[in-house]
């Protein structure tokens, strides 16, 4: 049993409680450190039991609550995918989470789990690659209608034109993959309050506001207090940090939604496995202090960035100016602008991978958000195959480069991107 109360535990900070929260070493030998529970199955104590805890994953009767209800199966509920929730939840104050094999799963199971046939979505363009594939073509084979808007200061203006009894959610990436791009999360909100004004008691409402936070991290934004019904991480990102595991998280307040989450995880078998919800439990230890120090890197690397000749212009939240009309966005959104720096270059997709490939620190590689600096070109990689509207709306040019910033020492880093602009 944990020595903290629950109204003590209330009081501290999310990267105080991610070193013990949800784990009682006592139940498991006194270690300090939960031990990975590499089992499929979990036994009954009697067959009654047994049934009582398949009829609560079914939801039907009491306890519904997942932490109430018995261990089962590894497909439905593992005590190392329970300690990850618990936490991830506090990291975002929502009231609970689900954990995924990768953030496409998170996000795939989440869409599948709150639409259906006939419905429609709004969606703020850029979103990353896989999640654009997945709206355009999976989920319009399923009868999931999609318009594509263009993300930042006017998207709430824009979604109003689309909305339609139908309307079942706005999806936006706050900021967006790959170009930074705010979008104001309480203002499509109050868009949906605007067209369902009260709706029942704890539940998020007809029209769900659905954020993908990978690219800020659970350090510096939290949608959820400005608005956001779910929110969605690949945790392969900065929740991982390391570029060695893929995962994602799915996190809701309304119990409506979490249960349908649960059910289609359950049904459609996308939950991690003990292992990687072990090491992203242990990356949560270190999660604060590794976005501060790649943010202040990227706040250095930014800077001079922009103060390159060969750099038509950068796009980090750390450059944004009172003059600029997403400024206020990010003071209602962020503290703090994060360590994805993306910047067009001089020239075309020749001087694009002429830095690419001059580079000797940054590796070339996509992902983001770990520990190593890592630089890629999201119009022939991660957003290659976006169509050419949504290109367009997400202003991924030929020109584009994309940087995630590491822990290395900031000197060293732009000693790197100064020596690979000199080879352009
Ligand atoms: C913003 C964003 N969302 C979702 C994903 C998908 O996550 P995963 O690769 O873990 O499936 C990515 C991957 O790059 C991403 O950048």
């Amino acid at each position: 049993m944990s020595k903290l109360t629950e109204s003590e535990s209330a009081r501290l900070h999310p990267e105080t409680l991610a070193l013990s929260y949800g784990f009682d070493p006592f139940l498991s030998e006194g270690a300090i450190k939960p031990p990975v529970f590499l089992t499929s199955t979990f036994a009954f104590h009697k067959a009654a039991e047994g049934k009582k805890f398949f009829a609560w994953a079914h939801g039907e009767g009491k306890p519904r609550a997942k932490h109430a209800m018995g261990l089962i199966y590894s497909r439905i509920n593992n005590p190392n995918l329970e300690i990850l929730e618990d936490r991830l939840a506090l990291w975002e104050g929502m009231k609970d989470a689900y954990s995924f094999a990768s953030g496409m799963a998170a996000i795939a199971t989440t869409l599948l789990a709150t639409h259906r046939p006939g419905d429609e979505m709004i969606v703020c363009a850029p979103v990353y690659g896989g999640t654009d594939g997945l709206i355009h073509h999976f989920l319009r084979e399923f009868g999931i209608t999609a318009h594509f808007i263009r993300a930042g200061i006017d998207a709430p203006a824009q979604a109003e034109r689309f909305i339609t009894p139908k309307t079942r959610s706005i999806f936006v990436e706050s900021p967006a993959n790959p170009n930074n791009r705010l979008t104001d999360i309480g203002a499509l909100k109050a868009l949906a309050l605007r067209h369902e004004p009260a709706p029942p008691a704890g539940s998020a409402g007809r029209i769900l506001i659905m954020v993908d936070n990978t690219m800020a991290g659970p350090v510096f934004a939290h949608p959820a207090r400005v608005g956001a019904d779910i929110v969605l991480y690949s945790a392969t990102k900065f929740i991982g940090g390391h570029s060695d595991v893929v995962g994602g998280v799915a996190l809701a307040n309304d119990p409506a939604i979490l249960t349908a989450i649960a059910h289609h995880r359950a049904m459609l078998g996308g939950m991690p496995n003990p292992y990687t919800a072990w090491l992203l439990t242990r990356s949560l230890e270190t999660l604060k202090i590794r976005a501060e120090q790649q943010q202040a890197n990227a706040i250095r690397a930014a800077a001079f960035l922009a103060a390159h000749p060969k750099v038509r212009k950068v796009c980090y939240l750390g450059l944004l100016t009172p003059a600029d009309p997403e400024f206020a966005i990010y003071q209602k959104q962020q503290s703090g602008p994060g360590s994805l720096i993306s910047f067009y270059i001089k020239g075309g997709e020749k001087e694009a991978f002429a830095f690419l490939d001059h580079l000797k620190l940054f590796r070339l590689a996509v992902s983001l958000g770990s520990t190593e600096s890592l630089a890629q070109h999201p119009a022939s990689m991660t957003h290659s195959g976006l169509t050419p509207g949504d290109k367009l709306l997400g202003e991924i040019t030929d020109d584009l480069i994309r940087l995630s910033i590491g822990i290395e020492h900031a000197d060293d880093l732009i000693w790197d991107l100064d020596q690979a602009l000199a080879e352009v």
